[in-house]
């Protein structure tokens, strides 16, 4: 292992106790398992996808066999539930206590204002069977007003109203800490400059394809810990799409897995925790859920890590074109905007 990384790895990451999964500091006290288990479970024909057959709750349970300490939803995802499940089933079996647990769950767009928060968080926290969460996160820094059951219009209210909301969730005891999701580095500025509370953590997507250099450095330079989502990129088909970028088999990738005896997903989650980022990878087969946390063991070589930089095309999986006219759209546009894939019905 490079000096630097060691150095690095020494100073930000101790070992967790009961799954040994490092974890790191939060500017909060807490600590943040190094690695959370994503619970979207993605889209498919005919929109979000749910889960059948209690599915995601075996999957939850599992995960926390195999030591995962961190579970990542929203109130989005519709996965609450079934988290919640799993939790109280493996802490009445004995196998963790709730302290053990890091639960992470974000407020939807629909609940942007100020009096909406908390009762948001409690309606999660009545799915999650928990008093509290370990981290609030605000989605997206985009608000809507859900006018009809499935039809949105934008909603002008100024995320740091919701960030006042999200401040009277610590203060309630409701979350331990709170964050941002998909924020620019202005937003994030805002927030920190603004803000009575510190966010403990930035969630935005990190991949080869999109390394988010400068921005993971700011909000590391402010403290925040990252946490990226979509962490394999373009090695994996999603949506039931490929998209352009490193496959699985990709060569630099697959030296580097040579060289640890490792796999090239595992190389990835690996190139996201030596940057001392929290990799949110998801997945419901139980094999590929323990190779997934099996990272905790090597560390890439500086230049390994500067190969997978070499990626970076700034390319976003989650490009939500059909908001970019909202005021607080935090990406670049594009040229045709796509559909919501939340609204039924449009094309
Ligand atoms: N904050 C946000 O706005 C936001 C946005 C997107 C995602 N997220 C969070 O990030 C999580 C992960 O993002 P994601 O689901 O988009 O992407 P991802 O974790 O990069 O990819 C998931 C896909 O990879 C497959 N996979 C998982 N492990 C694998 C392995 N070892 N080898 C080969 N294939 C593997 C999964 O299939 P199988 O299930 O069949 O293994 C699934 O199709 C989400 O679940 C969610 O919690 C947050």
């Amino acid at each position: 292992m490079a000096l630097s990384n060691r150095v690095v790895l020494l100073c930000l990451i101790s070992m967790a106790s009961s799954s040994g999964v490092p974890t790191l500091k939060l500017n909060n006290g807490g600590k943040m398992p190094a690695i959370a288990l994503g619970t979207f479970l993605g889209f498919d024909q005919n929109g979000p996808v749910k889960s059948q057959n209690k599915q995601l709750r075996d999957v939850v349970m599992e995960a926390i066999e195999v030591g995962y300490r961190h579970f990542d939803t929203a109130a989005i995802y519709d996965t609450e539930e079934e988290i919640g499940e799993a939790i109280k089933l493996k802490i009445k079996e004995g196998a963790v206590k709730r302290e053990d647990l890091f639960v992470t769950t974000k407020l939807w767009n629909t609940h942007h204002k100020r009096s909406q928060v908390a009762d948001a968080l409690k309606t999660s926290l009545d799915k999650l069977g928990l008093d509290c969460v370990d981290l609030y996160l605000m989605h997206w820094p985009i608000g809507l007003n859900k006018i009809l059951q499935e039809d949105y219009t934008h909603s002008s209210t100024d995320f740091m109203e919701t960030w006042r909301g999200l401040e009277d969730a610590v203060s309630l005891g409701l979350a331990k800490g709170i964050g941002v999701s998909n924020f620019n580095r202005e937003q994030l500025q805002r927030v920190l400059d603004e803000g009575a509370v510190k966010p403990v953590a930035l969630q935005i997507e990190v991949h080869p394809q999109i390394s988010q250099k400068e921005l993971v450095t700011f909000a590391q330079s402010q403290g925040l810990v990252v946490m990226g989502y979509s962490p394999f990129g373009s090695l994996v088909r999603r949506f039931g799409m490929m998209f352009p970028g490193p496959r699985i088999d990709d060569p630099t990738l697959v030296k580097a897995a040579e060289r640890h005896g490792k796999t090239t997903p595992q190389v990835v989650l690996r190139w996201l925790v030596d940057r001392n980022i929290v990799p949110v990878p998801k997945t419901t087969n139980f094999k590929r859920l323990r190779e997934n946390i099996d990272i905790f063991d090597f560390a890439l070589e500086k230049s390994e890590i500067e190969d997978i930089d070499k990626f970076d095309s700034k390319t976003r999986f989650t490009l939500p074109s059909f908001w970019q006219s909202h005021p607080y759209y935090p990406f670049e546009k594009v040229e045709n905007p796509i559909a919501d894939p939340f609204v039924k019905g449009q094309k």
